[in-house]
């Protein structure tokens, strides 16, 4: 999600992919020509309700995918919440290979009744949320350039796969993306931007305190060296969970995050999602 006016753009997902002047991958013609391909693989799969494509990784990419999930795995035994932990387990997630994402979602379907849809790349805020609506998590498939591993300036397979599917192994988890989503279905504009501070702080950049720890629960850490290793560094102001607070801080997604939310549970969490959907009616 690059900014407020994103969210509050038309709500259109672009027909053709656009990346951004520093994508590290502009230059190299090959990789722009597989991520092209993904693009067209996923929209076409998503729009048509068809099952997630498999994919035929290559050497490259799973060499990539087993360097950044083997040193992410080592700190998320240091940081990760234990729902992310658990659910990581049960998933078998491996840093051996990229997994596809219908073998997990057969797992994630069991469990707590979640879906896996193919994404093209960033979706509009609009359409990323509606589908939570329906217990449905937009996925991608692609890797990010190997020239920058801990960088990608578009969510890729390691941001959402390692980052946003483990902890929807967990039926409360699961249940709190469904309420997201549903709101957003009857947000107006004003609305939707607080939707998307809430969702920043919690899915994306979420503490939870367990056992009087403070433990990761956020996609956007638990996939990212540099986040993880930037909170570690005790640099980012942890505070408590509040939702005024929260509602009240904007964010930068180009920057390290300078404030961080620990909310007591993850029940706290639902609750603040509760209070906020019931002041819009
Ligand atoms: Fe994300």
């Amino acid at each position: 999600m690059d900014s407020m006016a994103e969210i509050n753009a038309p709500w259109v997902d672009p027909e053709e992919p656009h990346f951004p002047e520093n994508h590290p991958g502009l230059a190299d013609v090959d990789y722009m020509r597989r991520r092209r391909m993904f693009f067209y693989l996923a929209r076409d799969h998503r729009l048509r309700g068809l099952p997630s494509p498999q994919i035929a990784y290559v050497p490259q990419e799973t060499h990539l995918w087993r360097e950044i999930s083997e040193r992410l795995d080592a700190l998320h035994v240091q940081t990760a919440a234990a729902i992310y932990r658990e659910g990581k387990r049960a998933l078998g997630l491996s840093s051996e290979r990229v997994p596809q994402l219908g073998e997990l979602e057969r797992i994630l379907l069991a469990r707590s009744g979640v879906r896996l849809v193919p994404a093209e790349g960033l979706l509009h805020g609009k359409t990323y949320f509606e589908l939570w609506g329906d217990r449905i998590m937009p996925c991608t498939q692609f890797l990010r350039h190997d020239d920058q591993p801990e960088y990608t300036p578009e969510p890729d397979v390691i941001h959402d796969v390692i980052g946003h599917v483990p902890p929807l192994m967990d039926p409360e988890y699961a249940s709190l993306i469904e309420l997201i989503g549903q709101a957003a279905r009857r947000a107006t504009p004003d609305q939707l931007e607080e939707l998307v501070r809430f969702y920043w702080f919690t899915i994306e950049f979420g503490l939870l305190e367990e056992a009087g720890e403070v433990r990761v629960l956020g996609a956007g850490i638990l996939s990212s060296i540099g986040e993880t290793e930037h909170y570690l560094s005790g640099d980012a102001r942890i505070v408590d969970f509040a939702l005024d607070h929260v509602l009240a801080t904007a964010f930068d997604t180009t920057e390290l995050q300078p404030t961080l939310f620990c909310a007591p549970s993850l029940q706290a969490i639902m609750d603040a999602a509760d209070e906020l959907f019931a002041r819009w009616n």
